[in-house]
């Protein structure tokens, strides 16, 4: 069984920064095969990872649910079951060390549960022949909560260094109670923590969401510069402060 793990939390904490050096360091730890899954609709963890993407799942959903509403018939006298397969096979991006796939966005009405229905169960086979899932998400979870993914081993809720970002990380985890999201585990990242420390306030709001913290990323220069120049964020020296914390947390829950 594959492990999965998800970043959840509001926009511009650090999911997709956190998400892609967490992918790097099981790449180098040879916990491969190991699968990326972007489900952000405004997708961008392939720039962290410094990869190109040419397919989403989102467009394969226009085009089937269009040739449906046109009555456009299906290339190559494929079934639609058939042709979904053959496109999610393509949508599958390589990576150094890692495939990809992006969840991108719908943008068309009428109804998509046949679709999704199919690609729920084509995700779901297409997850066994890997080791580790990594899902970088929206704040909203939709496709968390659609169950697109499936079940979730370690959700990681990352929160910027504020209370009121904590505050939100807290809405998120009991949101994914409500939403019965299956999740083994949730753990709490705190990240641009100035000098990687937390103060005595933020602690307490931590202990009052009832959050178990796993660890902190620091506030990292590097990760500035890295992005303002568009160069991927794995690329950063090793002892880039924010890439030894999430090495450290990943050392800590035993990943690699
Ligand atoms: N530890 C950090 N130190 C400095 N900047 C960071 C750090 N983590 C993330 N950032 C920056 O914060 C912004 C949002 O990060 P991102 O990973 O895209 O967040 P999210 O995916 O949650 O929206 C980006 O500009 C990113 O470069
Ligand atoms: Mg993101």
């Amino acid at each position: 069984m594959s492990k999965r793990i998800a970043v959840a939390g509001k926009g511009g904490t650090g999911k997709t920064s956190i998400a892609g050096l967490i992918i790097m360091y099981l790449v180098k730890a040879g916990k491969g095969p190991i699968l990326a899954v972007d489900a952000d609709a405004n997708s961008n963890l392939n720039e962290v990872l410094g990869m190109e993407i040419e397919e989403t799942i989102g467009n394969i959903r226009e085009e089937v649910n269009w040739s449906e509403r046109t009555g456009t018939p299906i290339p190559g006298g494929m079934t639609k079951t058939e042709y979904l397969n053959y496109r999610l096979n393509q949508a599958v991006s390589e990576g150094n060390g890692f495939d990809m796939l992006v969840m991108g966005r719908t943008q068309g009405e009428g109804c998509y549960c046949y679709v999704n229905g199919i690609l729920k169960n084509q995700i779901e086979k297409l997850s066994n022949n890997y080791n580790h899932i990594i899902i970088d998400n929206e704040a909203g979870m939709e496709h968390i909560s659609r169950g697109t993914v499936g079940k979730i081993d370690l959700l990681l809720l990352i929160s910027d260094y504020s209370r009121r970002s904590i505050q939100s990380v807290g809405r998120i985890k009991e949101l994914a109670k409500e939403l019965e999201v299956d999740v083994k585990s949730t753990g709490l990242i705190v990240n641009k923590a100035p000098g990687g420390k937390i103060a005595k306030a933020i602690m307490e709001e931590i202990k009052k969401q009832g959050l178990e913290l796993l660890g902190v990323v620091p506030l990292d220069e590097n990760i500035v510069e890295y992005d303002a120049s568009g160069e991927p964020l794995i690329n950063m020296p090793e002892d880039s402060p924010a890439k030894e914390a999430v090495k450290d947390i990943l050392v800590k829950l035993q990943l690699i």
